[in-house]
């Protein structure tokens, strides 16, 4: 049996324990998007886990997907992000941040701006405004000569997420956010090179990915996907073909890690952990809270190296030492994950 509660070397990161403290949007930044004091203490608490991957953090105006989510495009957000990065390392941690652009889940009543997309197709659903919940609008599709532009906020976010002293990024390409709308035949009509095909469909995430990690070394950068998940609307044909091409241009990268998270209705997980070369993180998608059994099993089987967790972390700043000890779990408030403020943020107790 594989002890979770040991320390794992995460390429040039020596991780505490295997628990990964899931990306969790918790809509609290302040002033112009930037992380303030409050999340700094909120992130601090949680320093126990082996890694954490911050909340889901916009690399530009136009791929903020919420109200008062955090970016990395600003110097203001970027200082923000610096008393983060100090506040988890003070406490030994280790936190990259996750980058996520919202593409088609956005609203202009947002970010002043019609959300983009790989094409004008319009997501099912509605998103929650500060004006209450909106049907989504129809996205604009980016021009192929747009892409790099695309590509270079990913990469100065990145190179933002440095400055700050963040360990390193997450791509979000999971979840139904741009990278997989870009992935998945639902959402991604394009005729040019970047759709059509399952290597063309892979194209902007390789091409985000590989210019990343040339810009702050791949040791520093990896990556979420939810092959199959349905979040947003998406809608996969060819799952197995288009991750195994996705896979198969990111292996040469030589990235940090590659994080799956898929609900257990599909196995797709078993066939990537098979052809990917590096380290593998696993979290098993809404399906009821992770817990230490299901995080043991996936390590000893060999279906992942690390565990990741959402909702007990949000709930507990020290699920690490609860689960090693048997403890009891707090309950996750769900009334207050997007209401902003100390409640139900920084404020779960702790063990005595
Ligand atoms: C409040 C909340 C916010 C979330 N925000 C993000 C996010 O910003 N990025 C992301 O990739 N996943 C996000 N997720 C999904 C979680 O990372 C995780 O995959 C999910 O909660 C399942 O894990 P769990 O059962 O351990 O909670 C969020 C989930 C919750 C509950």
């Amino acid at each position: 049996m594989t002890d979770l509660f040991a320390p794992f070397q995460l390429g040039t990161l020596t991780l505490a324990n295997r628990l990964v403290m899931a990306p969790l949007t918790r809509n609290r930044a302040g002033a112009g998007e930037a992380p303030t004091e409050l999340a700094a203490e909120y992130y601090a608490q949680r320093a126990g886990s082996g890694l954490i991957v911050t909340e889901g953090t916009q690399p530009s105006a136009v791929g903020q997907g919420y109200p008062h989510t955090p970016g990395l495009h600003t110097d203001a957000q970027t200082a923000g992000w610096r008393l983060v990065a100090d506040a988890v390392h003070a406490r030994g941690g280790k936190i990259v941040v996750q980058l996520m652009h919202a593409g088609r889940i956005s609203h202009e009543s947002i970010t002043g701006l019609q959300p983009v997309a790989p094409s004008a197709v319009t997501p099912a659903g509605e998103v929650y405004t500060e004006q209450g919940m909106q049907a989504f609008r129809e996205p604009r599709a980016l021009e192929t000569a747009e892409l790099p532009g695309v590509v270079a906020e990913f990469v100065d976010a990145a190179r933002r997420a440095v400055e700050a002293g963040l360990d390193g990024v997450e791509l979000h390409a999971a979840n139904g956010y741009l990278l997989q709308q870009f992935l998945a035949e639902g959402s991604n009509q394009r005729t040019d090179g970047y759709g059509g095909s399952a290597a063309n469909r892979a194209r902007l995430v390789i091409e985000v990915a590989t210019a990343v990690a040339a810009a702050i070394g791949p040791d520093k950068v990896g990556i979420r996907i939810s092959p199959a998940g349905k979040m947003n609307d998406i809608a996969e044909v060819e799952t197995a073909a288009t991750y195994a091409a996705l896979l198969d241009g990111l292996n040469p990268l030589g990235l940090l890690y590659l994080h799956v998270l898929e609900s257990p209705e599909t196995s797709f997980h078993e066939q990537l952990r098979a052809r990917w070369d590096g380290p593998f993180i696993f979290n098993t998608g809404f399906t009821g809270p992770s817990d230490l059994a299901t995080a043991q099993t996936a390590v000893d089987s060999g279906a992942t190296d690390l565990f990741c967790i959402g909702r007990a972390f949000l709930a507990n700043p020290d699920l690490v030492e609860r689960l090693r000890t048997g403890a009891e779990l707090n309950v996750p408030d769900t009334s207050t994950f997007y209401a902003g403020g100390a409640a139900g943020y920084t404020d779960y107790p702790v063990l005595v």
